[in-house]
């Protein structure tokens, strides 16, 4: 009886303990790190480089001035308002410089997200959107994205 009861004990705690780590699947974005070490507003926890090149610094300028308020600070993405940037999705083999490109130019339609279309963004020129691509680049290989 008693070892039983203990076998049954060892199965929860086991059954617990796998519920608890298990990925939560957020209900528009997919995995996600648990909420409790995102910073506020998050989407993606984005470790920084130590140092960034003139031509990131550049675009890290561009970037903070223009898609920042939409993808966030660091380019970890805004909660209710568009994707982290920092995201296995955008790495460049699935969305090379192009994608930047057209995506600042003409906007983009709603289709990895649920946070509505991206308006064409005025104000910034071929070469601030190539600087912003090597600043987002240098975020994503910090955080292990290539
Ligand atoms: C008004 C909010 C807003 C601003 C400002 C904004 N974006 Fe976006 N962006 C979005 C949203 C929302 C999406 C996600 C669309 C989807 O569902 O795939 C997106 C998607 C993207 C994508 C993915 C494109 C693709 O082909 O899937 C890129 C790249 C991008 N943005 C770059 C930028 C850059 C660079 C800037 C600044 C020059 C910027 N965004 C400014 C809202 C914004």
């Amino acid at each position: 009886m008693k070892w039983g009861a203990m076998i049954f004990a060892l199965i929860a705690l086991v059954a617990a303990v796998w519920y608890i780590t298990q990925p939560k699947v957020s209900d528009a974005n997919g995995p996600q790190p648990s909420r409790a070490a995102l910073p506020d507003g998050a989407l993606a926890v984005v470790k920084i480089p130590a140092a960034f090149s003139p031509k990131e610094q550049l675009g890290k300028r561009a970037f903070d001035a223009t898609c920042s308020k939409c993808h966030g600070d660091n380019a970890q993405g805004r909660d209710g308002t568009a994707p982290p940037l920092v995201h296995k999705i955008y790495e460049p083999s699935h969305h090379g410089d192009m994608a930047f490109e057209l995506a600042a130019k003409t906007g983009v339609r709603s289709h990895h997200w649920k946070f509505g279309d991206m308006p064409p963004v005025e104000g910034v020129t071929r070469a601030d959107v190539l600087n912003i691509v090597a600043y987002i680049r240098a975020l994503q290989r910090e955080n292990g994205i290539n």
